[in-house]
């Protein structure tokens, strides 16, 4: 898929496209809440900087990406630990061999396709025990530059610091608009909204 050719080409300069806008700090502090026990599966992991964070509770992590440059940036900002398992895996098509005590992905639900929605859901679900927490966030922000399919599109025009153009999945959620679609696929969730574009949810199967 292309949105992984894109991934694959700016995870050495991802830090630079981070967007300056208001509500990290409350995002960050939800982050911060979330401190799972147990074996926790982080999805779509990319350089590392939540998986640095979920070790500080858990007793495991597995974290997953499909482009393996993330993936290098990742186990080298973590370092060697038995405690962390990096997987290189396409998750559209991936299935998890257990369940996790808990499930988390940052950044990576704004990508997942519309008809990958339903599927990928069941893959969260098919991945945690019963009652085992899910916790997510992500943005809506989508600049006016990057509409170059117009602003119904899903798809954004992202470009490399040397201008190399991609095409990326972002869907722009509202936060009770995705409450209501997991409610919908069984899931008792709460998405919280921030003073700016991001949000989280966190919450359980129903
Ligand atoms: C916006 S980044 C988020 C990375 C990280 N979670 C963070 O918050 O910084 C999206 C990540 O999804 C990964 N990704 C994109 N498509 C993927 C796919 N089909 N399967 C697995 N990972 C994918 C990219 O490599 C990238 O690391």
């Amino acid at each position: 898929m292309k949105q992984l050719a894109y991934y694959r080409a700016v995870a050495d300069e991802y830090e630079d496209h981070t967007i300056d806008v208001p509500g990290q700090d409350e995002l960050l502090s939800a982050i911060d809440s979330f401190r799972p026990g147990g074996d926790v599966l982080e999805l779509a992991c990319g350089t590392g900087i939540w998986t640095e964070r979920l070790l500080r509770s858990a007793t495991t992590v597995t974290a997953i990406d499909g482009a393996p440059e993330m993936l290098a940036r990742a186990r080298s900002r973590v370092g060697p630990a038995a405690s962390v398992r990096f997987l290189e895996a396409d998750l559209f098509s991936w299935k998890a061999d257990r369940r996790y005590d808990a499930v988390f992905f940052g950044f990576w639900i704004s990508h997942v396709p519309e008809d990958k929605f339903t599927s990928f859901w069941t893959i969260v679900a098919e991945a945690l025990m019963p009652g085992g927490h899910v916790f997510f966030f992500d943005d809506n922000y989508r600049p006016q530059a990057e509409l170059v399919e117009g602003s119904r599109s899903p798809i954004v025009q992202r470009k490399l610091n040397d201008g190399t153009p991609f095409r990326v999945v972002k869907v722009a959620y509202e936060p009770a608009d995705l409450e209501q679609r997991l409610r919908d696929l069984q899931w008792n969730v709460r998405v919280t909204g921030t003073s700016g574009p991001f949000y989280w949810g966190t919450g359980v199967r129903g």
